[in-house]
């Protein structure tokens, strides 16, 4: 698979390029966040929730680990950064990862293990105040024609 990146230079424009992601994604999809705390991880899924027509306010699913959704398909927005790596803690994450909804999962390295194989990971860097690097890898044939749609 290929790798994509794309530049970007302010809050908004990280928000429109994830709003048109959130537009393109299809039943069952997931997308895995890396990136240092600020990266922009939550914005980036802000907008993907406004592609998927969500109404609701998004906010950072730290505490709570898994929030729900409703937009043109349901979005489970997590935070797994306190989950135990070990995956001891069943808290049945399969049941979204093969469900019908939309799955964002940020800090997905701390549950590499359990995570479905056809996923599209993305990494978002510091790059100045305001600007970011986003780097995308995609780990199945759909989300490298999704790829190669946003990015070039
Ligand atoms: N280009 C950019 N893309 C995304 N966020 C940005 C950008 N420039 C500045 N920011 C700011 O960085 C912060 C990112 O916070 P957040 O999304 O909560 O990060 P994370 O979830 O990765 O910890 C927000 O306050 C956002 O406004
Ligand atoms: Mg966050």
């Amino acid at each position: 698979m290929n790798r994509y990146k794309k530049r970007v230079d302010s809050p908004d424009e990280t928000m429109e390029f994830a709003k048109r992601l959130g537009t393109l994604l299809q039943a069952g999809d997931v997308i895995t966040l890396e990136g240092d705390l600020g990266a922009g991880k939550t914005h980036f899924t802000k907008g993907l929730a406004k592609g998927l027509g969500v109404k609701r306010i998004v906010n950072s699913p730290t505490f709570t680990i898994i929030k729900e959704y409703e937009g043109r398909l349901p979005l489970y927005h997590m935070d797994v950064y306190r989950l135990d790596e070990d995956g001891e803690e069943d808290i049945g994450l399969y049941e979204y990862f093969y469900g019908e909804g939309i799955t964002v999962i940020e800090w997905a390295s701390k549950i590499s293990e359990q995570l479905p194989a056809k996923r599209l990971d993305i990494t978002i860097r510091h790059a100045g105040s305001e600007k970011r690097h986003l780097l995308f890898e995609p780990q199945s044939e759909h989300f490298e024609q999704l790829c190669k749609e946003l990015v070039e």
